[in-house]
This record gives C-alpha cells, sequence and structure tokens, in this order.
C-alpha cells in the first residue's frame, strides 16, 4: 500500500475532521502517500485531488465541518461517471480509498470494492441511523446542540407559559429526537418509528398545564408532520400557545464532542490499518464500546432498529 485516498461524501457532520486528521497522520506515520478528494464522489469523478501532508490536518481536530468538502454526487452513480472514477483512481496510482459519510457514502465504498478498489468506510452521519454500528461520528454533536437548544427555549416557554415544538433532523431516524428530548426533559418526544397520535400529545399538555406545569417542551423527529400543523393542532384544543422552532443545520455545525472526536480518532487510525494489512471492503464501527470492523456488504444488510427501551424510558419519565 504506496498510496491513500481519502474522501467525505453526503452530509457533513461533525468530527469528519478529526478522523480525516487520524487518517492522514496514520498514513505518514506508515509512509504511506495520503492524497485528498475534494468533494466527495464528485472530486473522484473529476479528479480533484491534492496530496496531504502533516499540516494539513494541523488545527482541525476541533472543528466542525470538513476540510475536504462534500458533495452528493449523481454523476458517480452513473455508469459512465464511475468508469471516470476508476480512471482517476487509475492514473493518480490510487492503492486503497478511506471513504467518511453515511449509507449512501458507504455504498460508494462498496462499489469501488467490488470493482477491485481496497476500501473501508468511517460511519459519519449525525443521523445515527447505519444498524451495523450502536453510534456514528457526528450523532452526539448534534444531540448536544439540540439538548442546548431545548434548554433555551425551555427558559421562555416557562416565561410565557406556553407549548414549544423544536424540530430536528435525523432523515428517517427518530434518534436525535430521542436522546436530546430525554436529556433535554422533553414532555413529548415524537419520532417516524412509532405511529404519532396528536391526541397524545394534546392530553398531555393539558394534563401537565392542569398540575401547573408552565412549559410543555414537545421534541419532533423531522419527517413525522408538519411541525406548524402540529402547533395549531395543541393551540385549537388546549387554548396553549405554541411556537415551533426548526434547527435545521445548526445540527451539522459546531466543534465536535469528545466522544465524537475519539470514535474519529480511533476509526481514523484502523482505517489505514486495514488497508496496510491489505484487507478491502470493510466498514468500520462501534459495538458495546469496541472498535469493530466488518464486510462491508454484510454491514450495509443490518436494519437499523430502534431503541424501544430508550423510547419507554422517556414516557415514563414525562408523565
Ligand atoms: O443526513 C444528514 C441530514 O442532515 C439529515 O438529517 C437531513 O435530513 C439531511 O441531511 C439534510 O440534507 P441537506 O443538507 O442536503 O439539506
Amino acid at each position: 500500500m504506496k498510496t491513500i485516498g481519502i474522501l467525505t461524501s453526503g452530509g457533513d457532520a461533525p468530527g469528519m475532521n478529526a478522523a480525516i486528521r487520524a487518517v492522514v497522520r496514520t498514513s505518514i506515520y506508515n509512509n504511506i502517500k495520503m492524497l485528498g478528494i475534494k468533494q466527495g464522489y464528485q472530486g473522484l469523478v473529476n479528479g480533484e485531488i491534492e496530496e496531504m501532508n502533516l499540516s494539513s490536518v494541523a488545527d482541525i481536530i476541533h472543528r466542525g465541518g470538513t476540510i475536504l468538502r462534500s458533495s452528493r454526487s449523481d454523476e458517480f452513480q452513473t455508469e459512465e461517471g464511475f468508469q471516470k472514477a476508476l480512471n482517476v483512481i487509475k492514473i493518480f496510482d490510487i492503492d486503497g480509498i478511506i471513504v467518511l459519510g453515511g449509507d449512501g457514502t458507504l455504498k460508494g465504498a462498496r462499489a469501488l470494492s467490488k470493482a477491485g478498489i481496497p476500501t473501508v468506510g468511517i460511519p459519519c452521519t449525525i443521523d445515527n441511523d447505519m444498524g451495523y454500528t450502536d453510534y456514528t461520528v457526528g450523532f452526539f454533536t448534534a444531540v448536544e446542540t439540540a439538548v442546548e437548544a431545548i434548554g433555551k427555549i425551555r427558559d421562555t416557554s416557562t416565561s410565557h407559559g406556553r407549548a414549544n415544538i423544536i424540530e430536528v433532523m435525523g432523515r428517517h431516524c427518530g434518534d436525535i429526537a430521542l436522546y436530546a428530548g430525554i436529556a433535554g426533559g422533553a414532555e413529548s418526544i415524537i419520532v417516524p418509528e412509532i405511529e404519532f397520535d396528536i391526541n397524545q400529545t394534546i392530553r398531555k399538555a393539558i394534563q401537565g398545564r392542569n398540575r401547573g406545569k408552565l412549559h410543555h417542551i414537545i421534541v419532533l423527529a423531522e419527517g413525522v408532520g408538519n411541525a406548524y400543523d402540529i402547533a395549531d393542532g395543541i393551540t385549537e384544543h388546549t387554548g396553549i400557545d405554541t411556537r415551533v422552532t426548526i434547527l435545521g443545520h445548526v445540527q451539522r455545525g459546531g466543534t465536535p464532542t469528545t466522544f465524537d472526536r475519539i470514535m474519529a480518532s480511533e476509526m481514523g487510525r484502523r482505517s489505514v490499518e486495514i488497508l496496510k494489512n491489505g484487507e478491502s471492503g470493510r466498514a468500520l464501527g462501534i459495538k458495546c464500546n469496541e472498535i469493530i470492523d466488518l464486510d462491508i456488504v454484510k454491514a450495509l444488510e443490518v436494519k437499523n432498529t430502534f431503541n424501544r427501551k430508550m423510547y419507554e424510558t422517556a414516557k415514563i419519565l414525562s408523565i
């Protein structure tokens, strides 16, 4: 293994820079040349590639975003685009590629691996929606951002005796809502994995108000329903003034938490060692506090499961 390429693709996640740093430093430590592929798979198709050295990754462990930039490339998914990418890999003498991103990104790595290119995937997405790993890099930072927002909104919710809906990201996964909802002491948590019943939310708001509660925090995962319609429904049936905050992309940035940095650093190191040992088509993850790697095809087949026990906890604690 003489030359390794690295790219970040899909939605960025805090901790990607920490992983890039770990990959570059481990490669250089092992006398392997490092190439940074810009803007995800699109950069691989276009040959937007630059050599990286120790200073390329100085002062980035604590920074959100990705110094390599990211994209969601449609072209890479076409036969023509894929062939262009394979050609670029040949031109730059790339012996192996490490990809950082979510489900879609690791599918790209699976395709490259099938085409004979040694690849390793590091799961980086705020959504935590990859079944084979307990956590993905970026998830806990996004949760922290949401918890901080909930705390601030709770102050004003109490002052005004309002209900507040806070919509969080997650695509089709309710983990950000669940973890942030529990940590933020939310009265209701609405996630895509559990059938939504607005009457339950209304009942809770009424019960809370009648026993003198001044605030009412509802954490809503994106895509479950329209936050403004839900707010109107609550106001109509309870008389409680209800406000909506859509957190949006604020969850995608910011300085990564310690846990995200540690996971990213460990996985970054392991990814290089996997390629150096001549293995290919591996997906890194974390299970029961251990960094693991498994066959990327099998990893992508594992269905994501929702933590119903944690959801029960949230229900019990928010009575
Ligand atoms: O996958 C990360 C994520 O932030 C999702 O939570 C969200 O649904 C989506 O990406 C937003 O994508 P974009 O940044 O393209 O608007």
